[in-house]
């Protein structure tokens, strides 16, 4: 079930509920699946590096992805969640009007960026006779990735616009 599917659920839910479902699925999970990968990742351009030779690109760019969403969810996690938890009143969301905007510029980067990831990884796709190392790595990624749109798009689409007010 993807999140277009989940998507009138997710409307559902308080704004508490949302948060607890962003940190504990989410956020978490990028940063498990960050520890996996990267040691992954590592071995497969010392080994295949050479003869597939937009790899060594594209660790790059995974790592600079992945710095960027670990700062990014930190500062979620420790100004914006708690206090999208705790205003109530409309004339407070005012005060979220930057956070919120940086978030999204955040997000935007790294939707170019992971979009990038899977045109230099030819789409997840592994290369003919690829090892077993190879192929996991392409499965892993794809899942990375795909679970990195769906965490932005409910963001993006589902919690910040619950606070964001005219004027
Ligand atoms: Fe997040
Ligand atoms: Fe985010």
């Amino acid at each position: 079930m993807n999140i277009m599917d989940r998507s009138s659920e997710y409307q559902k839910m308080s704004n508490e509920g949302l948060v607890d479902l962003l940190l504990n699925r989410y956020h978490k999970k990028l940063r498990y699946d960050v520890l996996t990968i990267t040691p992954l990742f590592e071995r497969v351009v010392n080994v295949h590096g050479n003869s597939h030779n937009t790899l060594a690109a594209a660790k790059k760019l995974f790592d600079k992805v992945v710095a960027h969403l670990q700062f990014h969810i930190t500062k979620e996690e420790q100004m914006l969640f708690p206090a999208l938890v705790q205003l109530s009143d409309l004339n407070q969301f005012k005060a979220l009007k930057g956070p919120i905007y940086c978030m999204r510029s955040d997000h935007q980067h790294d939707d170019e960026d992971l979009k990038q990831l899977k045109i230099l990884m030819n789409d997840f796709v592994p290369p003919s006779g690829a090892c077993q190392s190879y192929q996991k790595l392409m499965v892993l990624l794809s899942e990375f990735v795909e679970d990195t749109f769906e965490h932005m798009k409910i963001e993006n689409e589902i919690l910040f616009p619950r606070f964001e007010v005219e004027g």
